[in-house]
Formats: C-alpha cells, sequence, structure tokens
C-alpha cells in the first residue's frame, strides 16, 4: 500500500470549468470507489484566469449529476508551484499542451510529466474538444471520454 498521497495528478484545460472540472471529478470518483482516493491528490486547474473563482458551467454540473458524481471546484490559474508539486499533468488539447509546455519552461525542477489525457484513450480520440459553444451531447462526449482515459490512466499507475 502506497502512501497518502504518494500520487498526484492535475487536469488542466483552457478555463477550468467544463472539461477538466468534469475530468477531476470523474478521476476522484474511481479512485473512491477503488477505495485509493488515500494515495491520491487531485485537482485541475486552468491555462488562463478568465474564469477564476467560478464554479464548474452548469452543463458540465449537470452531466456529472446525471452520471452520480458531484463537484465543488472553483476554477483556479495554473501556478508555477504545480509544476513541481504534482506529477501528472493531464491536458485537453494542443493548444493547452503547448501553453503548458512553454509555462514549464519557465520553471525550474519541472517534476510533472505533462501529457494528454487522451493519450490514455483505449479508443485513440486524443483530443478531448472543447464543448462550451456545444450542447448537453458535446457534455456527455466529454464525460465519457474523460472516464475511458481516467480508468486507463489509474491502471497503468497501479
Ligand atoms: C471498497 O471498500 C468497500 C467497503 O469496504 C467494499 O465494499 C468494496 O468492495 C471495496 N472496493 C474495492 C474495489 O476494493
Ligand atoms: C447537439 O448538437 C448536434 C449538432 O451540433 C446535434 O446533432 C445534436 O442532436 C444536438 N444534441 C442535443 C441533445 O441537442
Amino acid at each position: 500500500m502506497a502512501e497518502a498521497g504518494s500520487n498526484s495528478v492535475l487536469f488542466v484545460c483552457l478555463g477550468n470549468i467544463c472539461r477538466s472540472p468534469i475530468a477531476e471529478a470523474v478521476f476522484r470518483k474511481l479512485v473512491t470507489d477503488e477505495n485509493v482516493s488515500d494515495n491520491w491528490a487531485i485537482d485541475s486547474s486552468a491555462v488562463s484566469d478568465w474564469n477564476v473563482g467560478r464554479p464548474p458551467d452548469p452543463r458540465a454540473v449537470s452531466c456529472l449529476r446525471n452520471h452520480g458524481i458531484s463537484t465543488a471546484h472553483k476554477a483556479r490559474q495554473i501556478t508555477r508551484e504545480d509544476f513541481v508539486t504534482f506529477d501528472y499533468i493531464l491536458c485537453m488539447d494542443e493548444s493547452n499542451l503547448r501553453d503548458l509546455n512553454r509555462k514549464s519552461n519557465q520553471v525550474k525542477n519541472c517534476k510533472a510529466k505533462i501529457e494528454l489525457l487522451g493519450s490514455y484513450d483505449p479508443q485513440k480520440q486524443l483530443i478531448i474538444e472543447d464543448p462550451y459553444y456545444g450542447n448537453d451531447s458535446d457534455f456527455e462526449v466529454v464525460y465519457q471520454q474523460c472516464l475511458r482515459c481516467c480508468k486507463a490512466f489509474l491502471e497503468k499507475t497501479r
């Protein structure tokens, strides 16, 4: 049995109100159901500072609720410290990845492995598209992608 908080993951998207809080809540539910939540530090954040302090988009909240999951997250922007403290920073699209790699280059001792969450998808959907301008079905697609990827990620890190 690993020590408390011995693994850590930060989910990141553009604004931290749609995709990354969904991924965070899904992963938290998975580790809780597997009784390994003590082994994990889990959070989410944004590349941008647009929504700092805001709760997730109501459509993200209702999508999660449809799957029996709740979230109390408030959006925050990624910090320099995040690159030094988290083991994994998992993001949603190529634009997130570029921004994160640029930010990480300005940080000494970056520890985090920065990856696309979609790189874990058994169905090989590499990019998790922003559902902000979409509808409820787009949020459901994001949820399903996050679920597949988070399961595979958890398996890999066992
Ligand atoms: C987690 O713990 C609960 C309660 O002790 C138990 O019923 C359940 O089977 C466990 N789940 C796993 C995946 O070990
Ligand atoms: C969502 O939008 C797509 C087209 O962008 C459409 O095909 C689909 O039926 C819509 N779904 C809902 C639930 O409104």
